[in-house]
């Protein structure tokens, strides 16, 4: 059995959306906060993943947070941390940076 989890953020760590595949160090900056903010363990337990293509591929790096099924566009280290701590944490979607939901 594995324990549930509350949310699930995906990551596109490719190099058409973000040409110099500013994705991966938004990958292991996730996994920092992730921490930090005590979202690994317990209730509020968050699954990272990293994907090579999100279909997107313009205005990266290209982060999509679900059950919301919310997509953020050029997501910065800092729009990182806003979304770690608003969206994952608090529960509330930074919604100046989504362009699409599903
Ligand atoms: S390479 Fe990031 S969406 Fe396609």
């Amino acid at each position: 059995m594995m324990d549930p989890y509350r949310r699930h953020i995906v990551v596109c760590t490719g190099g058409y959306c973000s040409s110099d595949r500013a994705g991966r160090a938004l990958y292991a900056q996730l996994a920092r906060l992730l921490h930090r903010e005590g979202l690994l363990f317990g209730p509020s337990r968050v699954k990272r993943s990293e994907v090579p293509c999100l279909g997107v591929c313009a205005g990266g790096p290209i982060v999509v947070v679900y059950p919301e099924g919310v997509w953020y566009a050029r997501v910065t280290p800092v729009l990182l941390e806003r979304i770690v701590v608003e969206h994952l944490r608090d529960g509330r979607e930074v919604s100046e940076a989504v362009f699409h939901r599903l």
